[in-house]
């Protein structure tokens, strides 16, 4: 007798490595804030679509081709995506999974992250510069949400793996990955000091 646990929702934690790791990010977060400043068309997008906020995502997505920086982070999540397509059994013959977008995102005070999925991608992920003591990690939703038709809700103290949000807290030098498909979100940051994030997609086609 039992019950049997079929189709779970993965998401890829880790660090990394402490060594390089503290020297990569200093640098990651200066050339953050550099690119905001030199990046007109940038923060002309995020002023109407990221308020309080400033992302790349719109003007320049293949930070990982334009600075050797961002290009040793991509080495770095390599090895770290080509784990978790371990843990999910990808068949990858033929094909491998690259990086095709890799973005900045700065939120100041207040600024959010309504709920979304990278269409068009296999594996995403983000890659946290620095995280003000209260900024908020990023939540994730049960992907089986819309059949939910007459599902009862969840104690209130479920466990996390039965709950249909759960947010994961997040700290400078981790790095979250997920399959493209899980859509998440990120609260509004309380914090003054601002949450500073690297965010990339993998794809395999
Ligand atoms: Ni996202």
């Amino acid at each position: 007798m039992g019950a049997h646990l079929l189709f779970p929702t993965r998401v890829y934690e880790a660090r990394l490595p402490a060594a390089g790791g503290g020297v990569l990010n200093a640098r990651l977060l200066r050339e953050c804030r550099q690119l905001r400043q030199d990046d007109a068309a940038g923060r002309r997008w995020s002023a109407g679509n990221y308020p309080s906020g400033y992302t790349s995502y719109s003007s320049a997505h293949r930070m990982h081709r334009l600075s050797p920086t961002f290009a040793a982070l991509e080495r770095a999540l390599n090895r770290h995506v080509a784990r978790f397509a371990g843990m999910l059994e990808f068949d990858l013959t033929g094909r491998a999974l690259a990086m095709t977008d890799c973005w900045v995102n700065i939120m100041g005070r207040g600024a959010a992250h309504s709920l979304h999925l990278h269409p068009l991608s296999s594996i995403s992920g983000t890659y946290y510069v620095s995280m003000p003591r209260a900024a908020p990690g990023l939540k994730f939703e049960d992907p089986r949400m819309e059949r939910f038709m007459a599902a009862p809700p969840r104690a209130h103290n479920a466990s996390r793996a039965n709950r249909a949000w759960v947010t994961l807290p997040a700290e400078a030098g981790q790095l979250l990955l997920f399959e493209s498909w899980l859509r998440h979100e990120v609260a509004p940051n309380p914090a003054g000091a601002e949450r500073v994030s690297i965010s990339f997609n993998y794809s395999w086609f």
